[in-house]
């Protein structure tokens, strides 16, 4: 019998940030992105961090056309944003103009406000299996109100508090 990865898998803590990037087409820089949970910090020095995606996703297609990114990582008040940008590319559409924050000032990525975030220029990306790892060199980094972070266990968003209760 071959190995249950996704059911192990959904035993193991993580938290959930929202990545995001754009295409500048036609004078006009279009916004985009996606809810994830593979975001790693690889390396300190120099600082690198990388994510995952499946290697058919338009996201990726995206980060490989700006090679400028950001993550942003999620608060428990922020289960709404998660499960926006959880969904396809079209119906993401309309909550990048009203869910998401400002541009950084290192690569013009969206930001959104909550327990940290990261803005990277791209590294290199790696195929690997079924997915593609996208490392990034952190440019810079903003640290904001130590909230509640939102969690996903067991295919399911938690905070602390639910978590333990
Ligand atoms: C909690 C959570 C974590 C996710 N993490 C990832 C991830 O690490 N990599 C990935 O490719 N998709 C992940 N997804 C799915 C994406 O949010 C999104 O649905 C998908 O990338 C959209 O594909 P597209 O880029 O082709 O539009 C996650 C979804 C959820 C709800």
């Amino acid at each position: 019998m071959p190995p249950d990865h996704r059911r192990v898998m959904r035993q193991f803590v993580t938290g959930v940030c929202v990545a995001s990037t754009y295409v500048d087409q036609d004078s006009e820089r279009r916004h985009d992105a996606v809810t994830v949970n593979s975001v790693t910090s690889l390396s300190l020095d120099p600082p690198l961090i990388a994510l995952c995606l499946r290697h058919e996703s338009r996201f990726l297609a995206r980060i490989r056309s700006s090679a400028r990114w950001a993550v942003s990582i999620l608060s428990a008040d922020h289960e709404s944003i998660a499960e926006a940008f959880a969904q396809d590319q079209d119906k993401r559409a309309w909550a990048v103009k009203t869910m998401l924050g400002e541009p950084g000032p290192a690569t013009g990525a969206l930001i959104v406000k909550g327990p940290g975030w990261m803005e990277c220029e791209l590294d290199r990306s790696i195929a690997v299996g079924d997915h593609t790892m996208v490392i990034g060199e952190v440019r810079s980094t903003g640290v904001g109100d130590a909230d509640s972070p939102l969690i996903f266990l067991e295919g399911r968003f938690r905070s602390l508090e639910t978590v333990q209760s």
